[in-house]
């Protein structure tokens, strides 16, 4: 059986770091003999220096037509001064309401050894292990009416941030079946005490936890959020939240684990395409360098073995060789902390992924 995986690099150091996932995936044929099979298609600033536009149609049929979606990242620069309607980051949200991804699984975890790599305190971090289940396709990221007007002689902007209740109720179900397979804690996170909507999401967490018995939720303000994951994030087992409060508590808690190119995710529908990227930028910058940390690529695409075609065991092995990787010394630029550790480049990582993947 072949896998078919739509490759979507993007801009900035996204083919780098997807060129090494895709590396590791090779390891897996060889290993374990699982084949894929890959279709490259243009997602964001490159697609518009081709076509006009960040997301071409081509691109979300091939997404459409395949198993699973692997993601690099979007955006440059160069693109800022373009109209909204055309800017990369436009194709991401695009792809993700083309697909139906409305759950965005975004886990935060400490490996051992990069527990110094953070800039917290050592016993703050030091075993979290958090997965925050962010909702995807609906909130002030889609909301309507939006845009910026002319009212009373000045320039007024608006976005509208909305939930219907299914969006909410359907969200609520991924996060409490997530709590149920970990360790049956669910904090849903809001800010009920000034938006309606989030009273209406708060409402609904607590009529779909009737479901979940075993599952203990709570609720907590967003802002508050934002301080526990700081004071003491051990704390948290599973956060589910809204769009743009998961964005920023997810780019947050990246911290916890030292940085943001050790942070995977997974975007799931209840179809059956799930798309992989890992959660930080395109890094224009970065790119060309061969520095970059490609692991959370690597792990994204370790979770899509994992939720999109139930490899569970393999998942298993790729993290194992990231960490085996991380405790022989083995650091990107990122990462680096001492001396004693071995600086290497994005290749380099891919590499030494692989090989221990092999052994
Ligand atoms: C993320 C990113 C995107 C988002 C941007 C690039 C549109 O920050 O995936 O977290 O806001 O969702
Ligand atoms: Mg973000």
């Amino acid at each position: 059986m072949t896998h078919k995986i739509a490759v979507l690099s993007g801009d900035g150091i996204g083919p780098e770091i997807v060129t090494e996932a895709i590396k590791v995936l090779g390891g897996v044929t060889k290993k374990f003999g699982i084949e894929f099979q890959f279709e490259h298609a243009l997602i964001g600033g490159c697609a518009y220096d081709k076509y006009g536009v960040p997301l071409p149609q081509e691109t979300i049929d091939i997404c459409k037509s395949s198993d699973a979606v692997l993601l690099g990242a979007v955006g440059d620069w160069k693109y800022d001064k373009l109209p909204p309607e055309v800017r990369p980051e436009k194709a991401l949200l695009g792809i993700r309401k083309a697909l139906n991804l409305f759950a965005n699984l975004r886990p935060a975890i400490v490996y051992e050894e990069l527990t110094a790599s953070s800039p917290l305190k050592p016993e703050i971090v030091s075993g979290v292990d958090i997965m925050i289940v962010r909702e995807l396709t609906g909130d002030v990221y889609f909301g309507t009416p939006r845009g910026v007007d002319e009212v009373d002689g000045e320039r007024v902007g608006y976005n509208n941030m909305i939930y219907k209740e299914s969006e909410i109720e359907r969200i609520a179900h991924v996060a409490f079946q997530t709590a149920m397979k970990r360790g049956k804690k669910l904090c849903s996170v809001d800010k009920a005490n000034v938006l309606d909507v989030s009273r209406l999401w708060r409402e609904v967490m607590e009529r779909v936890s009737k479901q979940y018995p075993e599952v203990e939720l709570s609720h907590m303000y967003v802002d508050n959020a934002a301080m526990q994951i700081i004071r003491a994030p051990k704390q948290f087992d599973v956060i589910v939240t809204g769009n743009i409060f998961g964005d920023i508590l997810s780019d947050e808690a990246s911290m916890l684990a030292g940085s943001l190119g050790m942070l995977p995710s997974a975007s799931l529908s209840d179809g059956k395409i799930g798309m992989y990227e890992p959660i930080h930028g395109s890094a224009p910058d970065l790119r060309g360098q061969n520095v970059v940390n490609p692991i959370a690529t690597i792990l994204s695409a370790a979770m899509m073995l994992k939720y999109s075609f139930g490899l569970t065991e393999i998942y298993d092995c790729i993290e194992n060789a990231v960490k085996s990787v991380l405790q022989k010394g083995y650091r990107t630029k990122d990462i680096y902390t001492e001396d004693s550790q071995v600086l290497v480049g994005t290749s380099q990582m891919g590499d030494l992924i692989l090989q221990e993947i092999l052994a």
